[in-house]
């Protein structure tokens, strides 16, 4: 097997680079694995001679971590494997850390999760301050914790507290100098020649380097549980972590916690054993394998386009023309705007206009105010944005992004002024949440070139974009409304057009099951914490009081008016009574209109409303607190199939990433679809439990046939 490890060796100081042949990064794969065992046993063979270690890499990027292919693959039988491996790389890297020779990582680019660990097992860390570089410890965003000594060494670095809160439990990722401050890296360099002059100069003038740890006297900073008034503040953390996970599923944070609190208690060595073991118990867990599935390879195969369709050339848009400078349109020309296009942000009066694009100027100067842009930024994004009440303004804009009221006759309206003004081959967008686009495409010349982009919002925040083909929108503008979400940093979801896309739709079923058990009797706070327990970030009945329970109503009118025409069936959910209830007969339309499930007090939420246990509540309704979760992620995910089987949806990673992604399905599931595939039996034990709530709550639960069919097969949604 060929190193993936080079080494370098000039003035007596060694160089060891990264460089894993034929792969574009560098993984902590088996090869690595040996590699590092060999030059462990070369250095402690040769130490005598030289005089310092730096470790780079060839790659673009440092290191990238572990190698995800060979980790989602591991199962419960590999257990001592794991373990055996794991504990391996650490006594590797622990000889190197303890050979009596100054160690400098120079991070010529990220250095996440298995590469930041690498980089802690060195004396000094400098790190180029290349774009887009990262240094941090992301593995709890996919289920797992850092198991190369990660956990270890952070709390010896920065303490306890520190190491779980600004590392540790939220994975955060830091560019090279927020890393610097936040104690990671040591030094900053502006060129790789400046980088590796530093590592040396390391060397030079520290000829006896070690680790903190390593030396007379050493004491983890902030204290352990050892120091009464540490202990004291201890019953703080399982708090902390339970507002993080909200009480779902989530065991990473806890492995985490448990690694740092107890490792901090014992000696070094003892603490590597303990955290191998807490990560061995995730990476051979249900989660994990979810999480990887769906935020790495769902997520890469979305982004790299399998819904693309091939043959067009990308052309980037250079101006855009932003309709509607209201929530929406105003996050729109700002997410456009960052990302370097031109924005005309049009709206009825200029002071609209204006209006709207104040609302990047706030992003921004906040964004400034934390470090986290410079003010000629600021000043750049916000000249590409002109404000206009002038529809001549948006002469030569090649992409047109609709975000006007949701009003069919107003946006036919809008385009019809526009589509004569733009660029005359412009992709015509809307941002429609629930109108059909084949029939907004009606109203336009050009249907072909004529598509859904539907965002979420806040637009600067969500990662999201639903991508809505119409009947008779053509390969080419789907191609290019792609290009134009990636050109934006998005994510883009593709889906066929059909009643509230598939997010809407999807998200509609969560929300209907929620106020459909209020409708049973059910205490509105078990519902709310069922939906906080499954996982979901959004609470279900204070979701439905920010979209206000008129929007359902209005929907179900449209959805039964279309059925009626096509002669089509409707089903009325046992959900709509409840919201007609609250509507009419106790004028609570949702937060809008200051009272809803919930009170309100000056806007702000102020506690379920006491009448609901009056109006709905039942003596003697005991619907077990499983089914108050499951049914909430069953009438999702079983919807999904439904998209799925329908040809709504085209792809399974399009639904687990856009699930997500868009309407908050709990992360620890990795979507709707993986949900089916990662629940306990398999597909056949989906479809037993489907059964048991059809049979409990009604047909909605239904198992549809694509569904069987797989189950049936031994198959599972995969792409
Ligand atoms: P909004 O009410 O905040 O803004 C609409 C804006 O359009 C207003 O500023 C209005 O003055 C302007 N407008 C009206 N007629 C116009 C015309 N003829 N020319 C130019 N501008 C005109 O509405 P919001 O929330 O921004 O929604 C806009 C669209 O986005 C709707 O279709 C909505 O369904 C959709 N949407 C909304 C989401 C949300 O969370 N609010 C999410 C996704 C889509």
């Amino acid at each position: 097997m060929s190193s993936t490890i080079r080494w370098q060796r000039s003035d007596d100081v060694v160089t060891l680079v990264l460089d894993d042949p034929g792969q574009s990064a560098n993984t902590m794969n088996a090869a690595f694995q040996q590699s590092l065992a060999a030059v462990a046993d070369r250095l402690e063979a040769e130490k005598d001679g030289i005089r310092g270690i730096i470790v780079t890499s060839a790659k673009k990027t440092f290191f990238a971590g572990g190698d995800l292919r060979e980790l989602i693959a591991v199962t419960p039988e590999h257990a001592q494997q794991v373990f055996d491996a794991g504990l391996r790389i650490k006594r590797d890297l622990r000889r190197i850390e303890t050979l009596g020779v100054p160690v400098v990582a120079a991070l010529n680019g990220a250095a996440l999760g298995g590469g930041y660990e690498i980089a802690l097992a060195c004396h000094h860390r400098v790190a180029l301050d290349a774009p887009g570089s990262k240094i941090g410890l992301p593995e709890v965003t996919l289920g797992l914790l850092p198991g190369s000594g990660g956990v270890v060494r952070t709390v010896r670095l920065l303490g306890i507290t520190d190491a779980l809160l600004k590392v540790l439990l939220q994975g955060t990722q830091y560019s090279p100098r927020r890393a610097l401050e936040a104690g990671l890296v040591h030094e900053v360099a502006d060129t790789e020649e400046e980088m590796l002059a530093k590592a040396r100069a390391f060397i030079d003038d520290h000829p006896d380097a070690r680790q903190p740890w390593d030396t007379e006297g050493y004491r983890i900073p902030g204290g352990t549980p050892a120091d009464p008034a540490f202990a004291a503040a201890l019953p703080a953390f399982p708090a902390t972590l339970s507002k993080q996970t909200g009480g779902a599923p989530y065991p990473a944070p806890r492995n985490i916690l448990a690694a740092a609190v107890e490792g901090a208690q014992v000696d070094f060595e003892t603490a590597q054993v303990i955290e191998t073991r807490y990560f061995t118990e995730l990476v051979t867990g249900r989660t994990s394998k979810n999480m990887i599935q769906a935020f790495f390879f769902d997520l890469q195969a979305v982004n790299a386009g399998r819904s693309r369709p091939q043959g067009t050339e990308p052309r980037p848009v250079r101006r855009a023309a932003v309709l509607g400078a209201g929530m929406m349109g105003a996050g729109i020309a700002y997410a456009c705007a960052r990302a370097g296009i031109e924005v005309v942000l049009k709206d009825v009066t200029l002071e609209n206009a204006r209006h709207g694009k104040a609302y990047s100027e706030g992003l921004l100067d906040k964004a400034v105010a934390k470090g986290r842009t410079t003010q000629a930024e600021r000043d750049a994004v916000l000249a590409r944005i002109t404000p206009t009440a002038d529809v001549a303004e948006l002469a030569g804009c090649d992409a047109v992004i609709e975000a006007v009221f949701e009003d069919p006759a107003l946006k036919h309206k809008v385009f019809q002024e526009v589509q004569h003004v733009v660029a005359p081959d412009a992709l015509l967008c809307s941002n429609t949440s629930t109108l059909p686009i084949t029939l907004l495409a009606e109203g336009v010349e050009r249907p072909v070139d004529f598509i859904g982009l539907h965002f979420f919002s806040p637009v600067d925040k969500m990662p999201l974009v639903e991508i809505i083909k119409g009947e008779r929108t053509g390969d080419e503008a789907l191609a290019r409304a792609f290009d134009l979400v990636r050109q934006i940093r998005k994510t883009p979801v593709v889906v066929n057009d059909s009643r509230g896309f598939f997010t809407s739709r999807v998200i509609g079923r969560f929300i209907n099951e929620g106020v459909a058990m209020v409708g049973e009797g059910v205490p509105a706070a078990s519902v709310e914490q069922a939906a906080a327990q499954a996982g979901y970030p959004a609470k279900v009945l204070s979701l439905m009081d920010e979209l206000t329970l008129t929007l359902p109503r209005k929907i179900r009118e449209e959805t039964r008016k279309a059925a009626e025409e096509s002669g089509g069936g409707w089903t009325p959910h046992p959900a709509d009574a409840v919201i007609d209830r609250m509507v009419e007969e106790f004028d609570r339309p949702g937060r809008s209109g200051g009272a809803g499930f919930y009170d309100y007090v000056d806007g702000k939420r102020a506690g379920l409303w006491p009448g609901l246990a009056e109006h709905f509540g039942r003596e003697g309704t005991d619907v077990p607190f499983e089914d108050l979760k499951e049914r909430m992620l069953f009438s999702e995910a079983l919807d999904s199939v439904r998209c799925l089987e329908e040809g709504v949806l085209t792809s399974v990673a399009d639904a687990n990433i856009g699930s997500v992604l868009g309407i908050g399905f709990p992360g620890w599931t990795g979507g709707v679809l993986q949900y089916i595939n990662g629940y306990e039996g398999g597909l056949p034990g989906f479809v037993a439990r489907a059964r048991e709530l059809q049979a409990a709550y009604g047909e909605r639960f239904a198992p549809p046939a694509l569904l069987l069919e797989k189950a049936e097969k031994g198959e599972t949604f995969t792409d």
